[in-house]
């Protein structure tokens, strides 16, 4: 491969994922691996196989399915770890175990309580354990920004001797800075034996705002792999910014000298999106690239400069990375096709039955609505597409609500099927809703976040809910849409219930997630 290629490496499936708000089901991480693909990143880390049952097997179905980029799955330097992310990746066209330990004498010290040379026979076993099962093997040095570089050396030496043919130095806690992370990699590319035959990787984390120039000054040093999450989501503050890398890359060839990357520009956007719909978390209006104030000229000045010529304060255009205009896109007389159409641009394919679904509740809403924006859709998505299985369905709602009237909500749900009702009393209306829901479902699960986003402008907003519930360790984000938002509350509380009640079917109890 080109020295010139910079290797896109995306841990939204597990990085991001395990960071708070951000967990995803099975159907939820398969859909976004497909898109991860459209976009054309090298490599999908999946998951971390031995940390639950529910990573090994998105893992293992994500390995089933993609056909171009390679898989990855995560795994400590334990002989149970590897074994466990070789068997999840057993199906993979091209699988990638990925194992890592800590470097620095803080870890050794207070975590691993091992001494270095402890740690140095640890990459060796895993590194060889790891390439017994498949040729591809990313060797990480977790913490490596806070470890003595000379170490370093000792450990990648030993990695890429085992086999390793990839070598990772994460800035784990998000501490480093960009000329010291770039002298870093170039004292290890100079001095690791063996570092020709490897790719020097960066992943980082953004909890002083630098991911992004920690890995853009690190790639001018010669890493050649680049460890990043769609929005940036992972861990505490995050990880580095996918599209912000790559459109750095792209934006400034004449200073990353022509470095670029196999990522199709064009399905950012809708990476972006997808990703946001999915997991309920909105990406702020400021954010970079995929911010919606990202495009948006604001100043009498900027937007004079801009009708003139674009270039005057456009660095790169909203079509390069996929961004559809944003005005009125269906309504009503739409039919099937130019709805297919929207959804695809958006990164959602569906067919058969959840496509017919969708459409139906495009429809409905087309009725109650005048303009449908892309956002509705996406919301019509979250709520209808990334589905489940219906244990609980919601049926009807009234509200009795006001200044002197005492909140109460009259809800019918079908439960498994039967019609059934209640009615409930609460401090406000969706008090009320939610203590019938929960008489009702008979959960015990813990109402950890509720928040509400007007997904689109004007006074026929569809109203978007997101519901984080609790239970026994595990917490799933539930979504609803609907023009009144107390219909939207209830049916995100259902959302989120109908994971649970998924999750518990097909798994039982399963070990706590993260590393
Ligand atoms: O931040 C980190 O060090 C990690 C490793 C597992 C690569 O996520
Ligand atoms: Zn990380």
């Amino acid at each position: 491969m080109s020295n010139q290629l910079i290797r896109i490496f995306d841990t939204t499936l597990r990085d991001g994922e395990q960071s708070p708000g951000c967990s995803m089901n099975l159907e939820e991480k398969l859909q976004l691996a497909r898109q991860l693909e459209r976009l054309g990143v090298d490599i999908i880390e999946a998951g971390f196989p031995i940390a639950s049952e529910g990573d090994f097997e998105s893992v293992q179905a994500i390995s089933a399915e993609l056909k171009d980029a390679a898989v990855c799955g995560l795994a400590r330097t334990s002989s149970a770890d590897v074994e466990r992310a070789a068997k999840a990746l057993e199906k993979a066209r091209s699988p990638r175990i990925h194992t890592f330990i800590a470097t620095s004498d803080i870890h050794l010290e207070h975590k691993l309580k091992m001494n270095r040379e402890q740690v140095l026979e640890e990459v060796e076993r895993a590194v060889r354990q790891a390439r017994g099962y498949c040729d591809d093997v990313e060797f990480s040095a977790e913490d490596a920004t806070r470890s003595d570089r000379d170490y370093l050396v000792e450990v990648f030496k030993t990695a890429i001797e085992a086999g390793a043919s990839t070598c990772n130095v994460p800035d784990t806690v998000g501490y480093t800075q960009p000329e010291e992370y770039a002298t870093l990699m170039r004292y290890l590319i100079e001095k690791v034996p063996g570092s020709d035959r490897a790719v020097f990787s960066v992943h980082c984390h953004d909890d002083l705002g630098l991911a992004v120039s920690n890995s853009l000054a690190a790639v001018l040093a010669g890493a050649r792999q680049v460890e990043c999450t769609v929005n940036g989501i992972g861990e505490r503050a995050g990880n580095t910014s996918m599209e912000e890398v790559v459109m750095a890359l792209k934006t400034r060839p004449d200073v990353f000298r022509d470095l670029d990357t196999k990522i199709c520009a064009q399905e950012i956007y809708p990476s972006s999106r997808m990703l946001s719909t999915i997991i309920g978390v909105p990406v702020p209006p400021n954010k970079a690239i995929v911010g919606d104030n990202a495009f948006a000229h604001e100043a009498g000045i900027h937007q004079d400069g801009v009708l003139k010529a674009a270039i005057t304060y456009e660095i790169m255009t909203p079509q390069s990375i996929g961004r559809p205009s944003n005005e009125l896109v269906l309504g009503k007389h739409s039919g099937r096709h130019a709805f297919g159409d929207r959804l695809k641009e958006l990164g959602f394919e569906i067919e058969g039955e959840e496509f017919q679904a969708a459409f139906r509740r495009f429809k409905d809403l087309a009725d109650k609505k005048k303009t449908i924006y892309n956002e509705d859709l996406e919301a019509i998505v979250a709520d209808s597409v990334i589905g489940l299985d219906q244990r609980f369905e919601f049926v009807d709602l009234s509200i009795l609500s006001g200044t002197f009237a005492e909140p109460t909500a009259t809800l019918a749900l079908k439960v498994d099927g039967e019609l059934q009702k209640a009615t409930a009393t609460g401090i406000g209306p969706i008090d009320a809703i939610f203590k019938a829901i929960a008489d009702l479902c008979e959960t015990k699960s813990e109402l950890e976040r509720f928040q509400v986003n007007a997904v689109t402008g004007g006074m026929d907003a569809l109203g978007e809910v997101s519901v984080t519930l609790g239970e026994d360790g595990r917490r799933v984000i539930g979504h609803g849409s609907h023009p009144d938002i107390m219909v939207a509350s209830a049916k995100a509380y259902l959302h989120a219930l109908n994971k649970i009640s998924w999750h518990k079917s097909r798994r039982g109890s399963e070990e706590p997630r993260g590393i």
